[in-house]
């Protein structure tokens, strides 16, 4: 199958988590965090996030100062978008809205974006070969990346180490969800770059897939 090279991006708490109750929007770690996010952004051709994530922090998925703007996926289950979100309002890449389960509000495409009914390893192919994206970029959530960790479709794997929080909560957010199954075998990745920040506490790290 034909695929983008996928890559992930998330800020982890001290004790693994990568949202506290009440979710925490994106940014809650340090500038140079936020920097990094948007480097990570700059090498995309589309950037993919979930629903949860687009709602919890109302991302608009668009990168300063480039042309042409990556493309902006949403993945979702339910169909249940809500079009007054600053994403549908802000100009920027074109708008790819990915329905797995049976259409409610989002069930054909309009000006600005397109509803894809389909698998997301159906909607990986598609952009790759439809699309023409080499690099896709995810940038959460913890469900999203746990479905695409299942998949085992994940190349490079890049976090935040925000060592400097812990938040606890049953339901708190893992980067692979919620803890509930274990994936259908576990991933292994090699270390490709660890960057202390001493200023913020953080530490940058980027991990590849051993396959
Ligand atoms: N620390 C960080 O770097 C970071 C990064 C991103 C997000 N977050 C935080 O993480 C929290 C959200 O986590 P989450 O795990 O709930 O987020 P998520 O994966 O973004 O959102 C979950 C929702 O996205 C859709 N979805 C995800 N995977 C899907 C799949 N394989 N197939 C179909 N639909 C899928 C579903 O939408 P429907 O309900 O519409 O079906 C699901 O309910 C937020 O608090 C956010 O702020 C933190």
């Amino acid at each position: 199958m034909r695929r983008p090279v996928i890559s992930t991006n998330l800020a982890i708490s001290a004790d693994g988590k990568i949202s506290s109750s009440p979710p925490r929007p994106s940014g809650w770690t340090s500038s140079a965090d936020y920097q990094r996010l948007l480097d990570l952004r700059k090498t995309a051709d589309a950037i993919l996030i979930g629903r949860g994530t687009l709602e919890a922090d109302r991302m608009t998925m668009v990168v300063p100062n480039r042309s042409p703007q990556p493309l902006r996926c949403v993945v979702s289950h339910s169909g249940n978008f809500d079009f007054q979100h600053p994403v549908f309002q802000r100009p920027g890449g074109h708008i790819h809205l990915l329905v797995t389960g049976a259409a409610t509000t989002a069930s054909s495409s309009a000006a600005g974006y397109t509803v894809h009914h389909m698998s997301l390893l159906g909607f990986l192919e598609k952009l790759a070969t439809q699309y023409h994206v080499a690099r896709l970029h995810c940038e959460g959530g913890g469900q999203l990346i746990k479905a695409l960790a299942a998949l085992d479709v994940i190349d490079e794997f890049h976090a935040t180490l925000a060592g400097h929080t812990l938040f606890g909560g049953l339901k708190s957010a893992t980067p692979t969800g919620i803890p509930a199954e274990y994936l259908p075998s576990s991933l292994e990745f090699k270390l490709r770059e660890l960057r202390p920040i001493p200023e913020s506490g953080e530490c940058f790290l980027t991990y590849q897939r051993s396959r």
